[in-house]
């Protein structure tokens, strides 16, 4: 069995080696013009008091193209308050007939929520689907009692509502979807983007674009097929037949428009059941800018590799007039055995000429990361064993959703994780609730810089990871091949606050 494991690790893990170099970027801070605001704050609405700068500006969110973005309903300028349904609706994603589809709100990707650091957030929700669900936050570092633990939170039956409510600590992309039946329920369409905002940096790119790239397995009828509808769906989890990005298939030729010589903030989530996601943008100037954690100094590189749940912001300058496309590589072997790569178009952005100069965006400095020295040692051990019902389990250190924590810490611990994967499939290591750093080592693929929360582990691999366990509570870690983590490679850890003994 691990032969084959391993063969489809190498199939899928195969990428031309990506070349990489340092682009220097000047860092500036800008500063926002501050000035003064004047509150609607449903108790002083009669009073219409002004107040001076101890508020942050009334801020608008971005527009980003394509994408619904949620309505805000609170006046307060730092609590954001939105209402989101999860339901079954017909929708067109493609030029044919609609495909019956699970989302929030009616859409797919579901609507963009978007806040800025230090926002108390609520939302609404309504659960309209027929079994129940929960929202996870993924890569929020909120309490864990609004974190969509389906052990923590009862889930929302159908029919009935929950509101979650939490403070955003954190710039960057993030992004939303269920934790009960995960790998259903985000393949039949539930997720949206999570955006939040350093004020400073909002109006500084010419548009902002979120782009999911995820796939979809259609049957011969072209429904979306039923749940582990094969061995390997199994084995490796989930790879679609088609194309899905921004809830459109493949065969939706459609291009958004952009401006020549503009620059562009572009967020790129991977929320595929498992596929490893390869992206360039052939002819075009793009750097990373951030990463799960939020910014971190530009680097470029022209093949990208997102893992599942993991997010790239780019920075994308269009130097030339016409057609502009962002390609998914698929590898496969070719009849020699080598590893090749197909390169699809995915995401078309049709450039218009203009005589405007092109112009840097000047960007503010990330925020510095504390790297701390690990004071403690953990190893985790990724594996699979047969299994005589669902024909194979995967095991974290040998156990399959165990009701006791894996480790448990307190806050402020900064641990170092060795992580091995001794099955064959890439595992992306995902743990809630925290951030990471990956250890440089000798691999480039694995060895990315910022902060993390999931981590793509290749096959029959170790490495080693710096975690800052700062957020109290009960966390779970998982594999985010959602057919991985439901067949049993899911487990807990405990961050306990000296402040709050455990109940
Ligand atoms: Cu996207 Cu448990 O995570
Ligand atoms: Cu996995």
């Amino acid at each position: 069995m691990k032969s084959i494991l391993y063969l489809f690790a190498l199939l899928l893990f195969a990428c031309e080696s990506s070349n990489s170099s340092v682009e220097e970027v000047s860092i500036d801070a800008t500063m926002m013009d501050q000035g003064t605001v004047v509150v609607m704050d449903q108790m002083l609405v009669d009073q219409m008091v002004e107040v001076d700068q101890a508020i942050p500006m009334n801020w608008t969110p971005p527009h980003i193209e394509d994408l619904v973005s949620l309505e805000d309903l609170n006046m307060d300028p730092n609590i954001v308050e939105y209402e989101l349904t999860a339901k079954e609706v017909d929708l067109q994603i493609d030029q044919g007939r609609p495909f019956t589809l699970w989302t929030y709100n009616g859409l797919l990707p579901g609507p963009v929520i978007q806040a800025k650091v230090g926002d108390r957030v609520i939302i609404h929700f309504r659960n309209e689907l027929s079994e129940p669900t929960t929202i996870h936050w993924h890569g929020l570092r909120i309490s864990d009692q609004m974190d969509g633990n389906p052990r923590i939170q009862t889930p929302v039956q159908p029919g009935e509502t929950f509101t979650y409510d939490f403070v955003v600590p954190d710039a960057g992309t993030f992004w939303y979807h269920p934790h009960v039946r995960t790998n259903e329920q985000i393949e039949k369409g539930l997720y949206g983007a999570f955006i939040v905002h350093n004020p400073e940096e909002i109006g500084l790119f010419a548009k902002e674009r979120v782009i999911f790239l995820d796939d979809i397995l259609l049957d011969q009828f072209e429904n979306i097929a039923p749940e582990y509808s094969s061995f390997p769906e199994r084995m490796r989890g989930r790879y679609g037949n088609r194309l899905l990005i921004n809830g459109k298939l493949d065969t939706f030729k459609s291009a958004t428009s952009a401006q020549q010589h503009s620059t562009e903030r572009w967020r790129i989530v991977n929320p595929a059941n498992a596929r490893v996601m390869f992206m360039r943008i052939p002819d075009v100037e793009y750097s990373v800018i951030g990463t799960d954690g939020g910014r971190i100094e530009p680097y470029q590189q022209d093949i990208l590799e997102l893992g599942v749940g993991t997010r790239f912001d780019l920075s994308v300058k269009l130097p030339t007039s016409g057609d502009h496309i962002l390609n998914i590589g698929i590898p496969f072997l070719d009849e020699q055995g080598n590893i090749q790569t197909d390169w699809l178009d995915a995401y078309t952005v049709d450039t218009q000429a203009n005589d405007q100069t092109p112009s840097d965006v000047v960007l503010p400095a990330p925020p510095v990361i504390d790297h701390r020295m690990p004071t403690e040692n953990f190893e985790i051990v990724l594996d699979a064993v047969e299994d005589p019902v669902t024909q194979v389990r995967f095991l974290v250190n040998g156990e399959s959703h165990p009701q006791a924590p894996l480790f448990t810490y307190p806050k402020g611990t900064t641990v170092k994780i060795k992580i091995k994967n001794l099955i064959g499939p890439p595992h992306p290591f995902h743990m809630h609730g925290q951030f990471f750093e990956i250890v440089p080592n000798n691999n480039p693929e694995t060895h990315l810089p910022g902060l993390k929360d999931t981590v793509l582990l290749p096959g029959l691999e170790e490495i080693e990871i710096i975690a800052y366990l700062d957020n109290p509570g009960r966390w779970m870690l998982h594999c985010h091949v959602l057919e991985h983590s439901e067949l049993g490679m899911m487990s807990e850890f405990v961050v306990t606050d000296p402040n709050q003994p455990q109940p």
